[in-house]
């Protein structure tokens, strides 16, 4: 590569549109780690332990791919994270005084929750990691030599301090998602005022759908439609 191409290569990184690439980029992957997590954790309603079991089974059953997919997992999550930490120090630097009155609207008080949401799904992943993974919060429950991932959820959800606070952040993980997914249509151009509204309804369903999908797991242990 030449020294232009290098230097144009640096500069266009450096920009807002390349740090909003990024955010959109990585979004869409984690995005999409989500839809497979909560296709998988719905099996817990298939009325056989041995579903949901036998699914995390087929997850760890190639250490190569998992890691893959973790380190991929891992990248996406600490680059939309220094994009976003970026972006929010350069809309700061644009205007260091706030605004004189300011209309509060919907979609402003979701992105107003982006900057402090986004710091508790990510604590909420390392509190779930160290919960359903590592089995450091509750003791992971085994079904002979192997992890029983079905009794390991109930076991957890049954205290209801941790249920609230998985409800809590995906409550927060609706409000950053709908937002998230809102600001990459329009980072990636796909806004006009004709489809505005049907886009917000397409961001809010699905940040919706994910959320109710998951909260509804903790909340079904709780009231005894899982045991
Ligand atoms: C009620 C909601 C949820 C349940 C029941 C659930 C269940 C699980 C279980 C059972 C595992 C361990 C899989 C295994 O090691 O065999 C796991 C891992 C994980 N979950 Fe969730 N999950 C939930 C929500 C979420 C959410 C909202 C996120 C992200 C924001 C998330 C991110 C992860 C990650 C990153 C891992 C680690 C994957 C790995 O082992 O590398 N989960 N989850």
């Amino acid at each position: 590569m030449s020294a232009i191409a290098i230097n144009r290569t640096t500069f266009f990184c450096r920009t807002p549109v390349a740090k909003k690439v990024v955010m959109a980029v990585t979004g869409v992957i984690l995005f999409g780690y989500l839809i497979g997590h909560l296709a998988g954790n719905l099996l817990i309603y298939s009325g056989n332990p041995a579903a949901i079991n036998r699914y995390a089974e087929l997850l760890h059953a190639s250490p190569p791919m998992l890691w893959t997919a973790r380190i991929v997992l891992l990248v996406a999550v600490i680059l939309h994270i220094i994009a976003a930490a970026q972006l929010w120090l350069l809309k700061r630097r644009a205007r260091p005084v706030g605004y004189c009155r300011k209309e509060e609207t919907g979609s402003n008080y979701a992105s107003r929750t982006m900057i402090w949401s986004g710091p508790i799904i990510a604590l909420f992943v390392i509190f779930h990691v160290l919960h359903l993974t590592a089995g450091k919060i509750v003791p992971l429950a085994m079904a002979g030599h192997e992890p029983d991932v079905y009794h390991s959820v109930i076991d957890g959800f049954r205290v209801p301090m941790i249920s609230a606070f998985y409800i809590l952040a995906m409550v927060l993980l609706c409000l950053h998602l709908y937002h998230g997914l809102w600001s990459m249509f329009q980072s990636v151009g796909v806004s006009h005022p004709r489809y505005t509204p049907l886009l917000k309804r397409f961001a809010a369903t699905f940040a919706f759908i994910l959320a109710i999908g998951f909260i509804s797991i903790p909340v079904s242990v709780m009231i005894g439609i899982i045991r």
